[in-house]
Parts: C-alpha cells; sequence; structure tokens
C-alpha cells in the first residue's frame, strides 16, 4: 500500500500555530504582530490562475471593510516571493475584472515553497492535491484563538460577503454574549442563552422576561437593532 502523509490539522478553539515567515510585505511572525487584532489567514493554490486572481481582487477591493473590523487579512500560497511580487503587480496593473481596475494588494501575502505553514494549518489537503493549498480560511481571535474555520475546493471561488459576516457575526458573539440563527445579518434578532433551571424555563414561557421572544422554552430570541451591533464591531 502506497504511504500517505498525515497532516496535523488545528481546530476550533485550538491556539493559532505560531510561524515566522517572509512576505510581500516583510517578514511576518504570526500571530504576534497582530497582537489585539482580528485576523483572517487564508490560503489559495497558486499564483496566476483565474480563480485566485478573482478572490484576491475581492478580498483588495473590501480590504478596507476589514480594516474597520479591525481585522489582518494575511494569504498564503506555496509559491515563491518573485512569483508573488509578479502576480500582484500584475493584478494591479493589467486585470480589469468586474469593472475594477488597479486593485493594490497592501496586505501581506506569505512565500510559503516548502509548505511548512500550509502543512501547520492542515491546508493541504491530499485528496485535492498533494503540492498546493486549498481555499482554507482560518478566523483568529484577538486573544489568538482559531473561532472558524472554512475550507473550499480548488474550483470554487470563495464567498466574500459570507467572510464578513462570519467575522462580524463572532464579534458581535463576543461583544453581546449571544449566539445567532441561521442567516443572520446585524438587526435579525439574536439567541440567548438557554434557560438554566426549570424556572427560569418556566417564567420565560410565562412571559416574565418582556424583551425575549421566547419559540419555546429552549429557543428565546431578543432584538438587538442594527445600529448599536454596528456601534460595537471592530473595538479591540
Ligand atoms: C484557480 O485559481 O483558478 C485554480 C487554481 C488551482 C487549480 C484550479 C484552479
Amino acid at each position: 500500500m502506497e504511504a500517505t502523509n498525515v497532516y496535523s490539522m488545528p481546530r476550533i478553539g485550538d491556539s493559532a500555530p505560531e510561524f515566522q515567515a517572509v512576505t510581500t510585505q516583510g517578514t511576518i511572525h504570526f500571530p504576534s504582530d497582530y497582537k489585539g487584532k482580528w485576523k483572517i489567514l487564508f490560503s489559495h493554490p497558486a499564483d496566476f490562475t483565474p480563480v485566485c486572481t478573482s478572490e484576491f481582487m475581492t478580498f483588495g477591493k473590501m480590504a478596507e471593510e476589514f480594516e474597520a473590523l479591525n481585522c489582518q487579512l494575511v494569504g498564503l500560497s506555496v509559491d515563491g516571493l518573485h512569483s508573488h511580487i509578479a502576480w500582484l503587480r500584475t493584478i494591479k496593473e493589467k486585470i480589469d475584472w468586474k469593472g475594477w481596475k488597479n486593485v493594490e494588494i497592501k496586505f501581506p501575502l506569505v512565500v510559503d515553497i516548502t509548505m511548512e505553514v500550509a502543512s501547520l494549518y492542515g491546508m493541504i489537503q491530499p485528496g485535492e492535491s498533494n503540492t498546493s493549498a486549498v481555499r482554507a480560511v482560518f478566523f483568529i481571535d484577538p486573544q489568538d484563538k482559531i473561532r472558524t474555520i472554512m475550507y473550499y475546493p480548488l474550483s470554487l471561488g470563495r464567498n466574500f460577503d459570507e467572510i464578513k459576516r462570519v467575522l462580524v457575526g463572532l464579534q458581535t458573539v463576543d461583544n453581546f454574549g449571544v449566539a445567532l440563527p441561521a442567516d443572520w445579518r446585524p438587526g435579525d434578532e439574536v439567541i440567548v442563552p438557554p434557560a438554566g433551571s426549570c424556572g427560569v424555563a418556566k417564567e420565560r414561557m410565562e412571559g416574565a422576561e418582556s424583551d425575549l421572544h421566547c419559540y419555546d422554552w429552549f429557543f428565546c430570541t431578543k432584538q438587538i437593532s442594527k445600529e448599536e451591533v454596528e456601534s460595537r464591531l471592530g473595538k479591540k
């Protein structure tokens, strides 16, 4: 039987694995260079490929929205520094996609020729490719804990609206101590922590907490306005 490599994968709740790497913005120490910030570490399979180009242009266009959310973007592929630089220059100087031109990528793009970082984060998925990182996205909080992980295959570009929604959602969970229902957006109802006793369950169903709406004793929500949610986003 052919031997297969087993790569470790950090999980939700783990501390983000540390690494030092050369990037298009100089050497970085991850995650310690970004103390007190949210971090999105994302991998792409290869420079000079169409899906990746469309993704980088989208992240480049949205960079200020992520900055406003106190979030540092860090990209990664297993290509070398000169390839990264040439690709980012091509994107800025030549690519006109969706009417977007002159898109400048200012966040660091990690050089990972040895696949050390990709292996550390489980971004190499042998079923998809042994030599390229898949489209992984790690959401890392200001305490450097991994909070959400997404994986997409090589052939499908990511949904950047969803990436931003996840970041906004995680910050809202932390800011208000709530959970968020399916497809939640700022201004939608939020889920309050479950009743911790039979007494509280009964009270809730009898309407004792007037700001709650209970669909049943275990499923109670309250309203937090869009303005209130947004006023607390990106705060340290
Ligand atoms: C792309 O980004 O277009 C791509 C990258 C690797 C394999 C297939 C497509």
